[in-house]
């Protein structure tokens, strides 16, 4: 019987565990196919074209050099996971996609951020509209002291759509949250629920159509329903938008991500920890055979 499956679809649909494959770490010693990013293997299914190109991108705090050396592709209509132990700079590489850390005093970047064609980095982007296209959610939900539907809306005033209340509800059901609230839109947002409130600020981010969300943990402060329910949501963006996510669950990595980052820590020879980044794959290559003894430790459990 011939079954008429689309291998790629196929690949990237189905469940991935974090299994490894005895003898898989061979230290990066295989070279990439030609145009493959570092750790990627040649039998994996491809991940689209490119919508984020870093180049040595690094981060500096006053003179703590936090990240360095971060070159890396992010591919559009995806999700990329950015993993690693606490402190290696996730959160930090994150920011530099939407020029959060502009609001870090003493923060200075260096290297380069391709957005398409444009240098993110560059002082001729605008950061206010720039975050517009590039929205972040946090960890923390921060929904605005104001009503549901004032939420969405001062986001979309501000940056210069016009709130409607067609753009509203497809806001809220795009973010799975318009069957629970449709009938208490000016209700506060504090009285939503954690899980809601998360929907609530991913609402925001997309009220204001964007081509890019960031996330930053954006389940750490849920509980597991509401976290399957954030994940569900985030695959069902990834047909539109390109994600990035920070997470510290490898089961949520691996049951979300197409593509996953593996940050870690360096000490420098001035006695400094700088985050850099150790491998990038697919999240089955990440996840079944790793490259770098470093990401295997950290995603079985040894250190992290
Ligand atoms: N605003 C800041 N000012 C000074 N140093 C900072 C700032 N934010 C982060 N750092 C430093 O940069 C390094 C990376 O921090 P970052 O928050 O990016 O790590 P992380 O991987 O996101 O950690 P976690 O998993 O704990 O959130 C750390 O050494 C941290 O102390
Ligand atoms: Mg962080």
């Amino acid at each position: 019987m011939t079954t008429n499956v689309d291998p790629e679809k196929t690949a990237k649909d189905s469940p991935i565990e974090i299994h490894l494959a005895t003898g898989a770490a061979d230290g990066g010693a295989s070279p990439p196919a030609a145009g493959a990013q570092p750790g990627a293997t040649s039998a994996e299914p491809s991940l689209g074209p490119p919508i984020f190109r870093l180049h040595d991108l690094g981060v500096w705090y006053g003179n703590h050099h936090a990240v360095k050396g971060v070159t890396m592709e992010v591919p559009k209509n995806a999700i990329t996971a950015l993993i690693g132990p606490s402190g290696c700079g996730k959160s930090t590489a994150l920011r530099c996609l939407n020029r959060m850390n502009d609001l870090i005093p003493g923060a200075r970047v260096e290297g380069r951020v391709l957005f398409g064609d444009e240098d993110l980095l560059s002082s001729d982007v605008d950061p206010v509209d720039l975050r517009g296209r590039i929205g972040m959610v946090f960890q923390k939900p921060n929904p605005f002291p104001k009503s549901i539907k004032d939420n969405l809306e001062f986001g979309m005033k501000v940056n210069g759509i016009k709130p409607t209340a067609e753009r509203v509800e497809q806001a809220l059901v795009d973010a799975a949250l318009w069957d629970e609230v449709k009938d208490r839109l000016k209700a506060e947002a504090f009285s939503l629920s954690g899980g809601q409130q998360q929907r609530l600020c991913i609402a925001r981010a997309i009220a204001v159509e964007p081509e890019v969300i960031l996330m930053d943990e954006p389940c750490s402060a849920l509980d597991p329903i509401a976290t399957l329910a954030i994940e569900d949501l985030m695959k069902k963006l990834a047909e539109r938008y390109t994600l990035v996510v920070v997470t510290h669950n490898m089961q949520q990595a691996a049951r979300i991500s197409d593509q996953v980052a593996f940050m870690t820590v360096e000490g420098t020879a001035e006695g400094n920890r700088t985050g850099v980044l150790a491998e990038v794959g697919t999240a089955r290559q990440i996840f079944s055979a790793p490259k770098d003894p470093r990401t295997e430790a950290y995603i079985t459990g040894r250190v992290g």
